[in-house]
């Protein structure tokens, strides 16, 4: 980019959405980006950003001159326990609503402060960030969207609206919950396979036409057709069908999956190499465990930032995991269970001793990485699937809203490297499970699969890979221009 002569670096900045499962993929893609030249203006929201402060025991947070963080309000009063997830349904709508002003404010300052900061030029915002297309077009620099999920869960939420238009939603009345409704089967969605209505958002489980939350969807996976062009954070021989089906009605796509490999290729001295978001402290004493366990011994439990459990789950998971007799690290978040202390039982630890470890939160992708990590009991959340796939870590899965129905119904029918345990979870059926992965028939079949794509992950984001590539065509071909 040329001023006056004066060569300048192109200056992204940089919206995500405020949960931690979208913070990390934005920061990984920042953090390339920057590695490539860029300088970058990461936006988090004020809550947020005290929270990372206090997880990275105060130290500054903005490592480097042209790697910049800065802070909008999300509109939202300040919740009760300062260190726990804000309710996703009023962070949607009050972002949708309160943090267009303050991003343009935001930009308004850059733009006119110190000559080291080079002018704004792209701006990349969360899928579900859209007003971020209203801040770029404003001052005239394209927005490209990143769809922080998969591919397929892209393409299905896109078709939310044709849900409507074909009366499958809203519900009739209350009942549809309960009668079975929820399994019809929608075959007609381009590239995707056969999935019944329960595996979309659970926000389309509703009897109101004005639903907020259904209207959020609709219009954000509308308007990112708006985007000069759409990241996902998947890889090519994954989702092959539908980004085939997808490329021929959306702005052009980037796949660039897995963004948390691409980032571990980075030069070692690089200094933003391993800049971490995670919201909570981890816990290092994870990988001093693990170090102590036989290779492939340990079942890894993490249900990532946002699932809560009631205190019955929270119990039937730890009797399961105690009758499995596997060995197992297990991440109780602080506010894993709702409105109380999530805290397991004397008479639970009686029976585990050293079988067993847990702590608030963890460095997940070195312990998923770790080779003692044999299986994972996951939520699904798109993140933790990819990290698992590129570790070769077979899953239990256990999804809870959003997308991680749609992820389960993938990673048990289609990818071939999980099982799934029922919503009603019984501790049976996890020390069942739990077992069958680690040692049965079925676990060395899922783990064969998950072998399998982690060379296929391990291939796109090498040398010439497709991720590889794309991130470079994604720079020269728009953010660049
Ligand atoms: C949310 C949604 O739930 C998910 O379905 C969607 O795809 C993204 O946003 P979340 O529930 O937090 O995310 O799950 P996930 O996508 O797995 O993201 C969690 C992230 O936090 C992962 O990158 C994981 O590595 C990290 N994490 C989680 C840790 O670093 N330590 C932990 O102890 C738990």
């Amino acid at each position: 980019m040329e001023t006056a002569g004066k060569t300048q670096k192109p200056h992204a900045i940089c919206v995500p959405f405020p949960a931690q499962g979208h913070i990390n993929p934005m920061l990984k893609l920042a953090i390339l980006l920057h590695h490539k030249g860029f300088h970058i203006t990461f936006v988090h929201t004020e809550y947020n950003y005290n929270r990372l402060r206090k997880s990275r025991c105060g130290a500054a947070v903005a490592p480097s001159p042209d790697f910049q963080f800065a802070t909008i309000p999300d509109g939202l009063p300040p919740p009760e326990n300062a260190d726990s997830t804000q309710d996703i349904r009023s962070l949607c709508l009050s972002t949708e609503k309160n943090c267009l002003a303050p991003l343009n404010e935001l930009i308004g300052k850059l733009s006119h402060r110190i000559s080291s900061v080079p002018p704004v030029s792209c701006i990349i915002g969360d899928m579900a960030m859209g007003f971020a297309l209203d801040a770029a077009e404003r001052i005239g620099v394209p927005c490209v969207l990143l769809q922080t999920s998969s591919a397929c869960n892209f393409m299905c939420y896109k078709h939310i609206i044709h849900l409507v238009d074909k009366g499958f939603v809203p519900l009739k009345d209350e009942s549809y919950l309960k009668n079975g409704y929820l399994e019809t089967l929608i075959d007609w969605i381009p590239g995707v396979i056969p999935i019944r209505l329960k595996e979309f958002s659970n926000n389309i489980r509703t009897t109101n036409p004005y639903d907020p939350m259904l209207n959020f969807l609709i219009t954000q996976f509308g308007r990112s057709s708006k985007a000069a062009a759409i990241i996902i954070n998947t890889f090519d021989d994954l989702e092959q069908n539908v980004l085939t089906h997808l490329s021929s009605i959306c702005p052009p796509i980037y796949t660039v999956g897995s963004l948390h490999l691409l980032r571990n290729q980075l030069p070692a001295n690089y200094t933003l190499k391993s800049m971490s978001s995670s919201l909570w402290k981890e816990d290092p004493a994870c990988l001093n465990w693990l170090d102590s366990k036989p290779q492939n011994s340990v079942i890894y439990v993490n249900f990532g930032s946002i699932t809560v459990l009631n205190p019955q789950q929270l119990s039937e998971f730890a009797w399961g995991l105690a009758e499995s007799k596997r060995n197992f690290m297990w991440i109780v978040r602080p506010d894993l269970v709702q409105g109380e202390k999530a805290a397991l039982p004397p008479e639970f630890w009686d029976e585990i001793d050293d079988r067993g470890f847990t702590a608030g939160w963890s460095p997940q992708e070195q312990v998923l990485g770790h080779p003692a990590v044999g299986g994972f009991l996951t939520h699904c959340g798109w993140n933790s699937m990819l990290e698992s796939l590129c570790n070769g870590v077979p899953m239990l899965c256990w999804p809870f809203f959003a997308d991680q129905n749609l992820n389960c119904r993938y990673a048990c029918e289609e990818w071939g490297v999980g099982m799934e345990i029922g919503g009603n979870v019984k501790r049976d059926e996890v020390g069942f499970l739990v077992r069958e992965l680690m040692d049965g028939e079925k676990g060395k079949m899922l783990k064969k699969r998950a072998l399998e794509w982690k060379k296929k992950v391990a291939e796109a984001v090498g040398d010439c890979g497709s991720s590889f590539l794309n991130l470079d065509r994604l720079i020269s071909e728009v953010l660049s221009v």
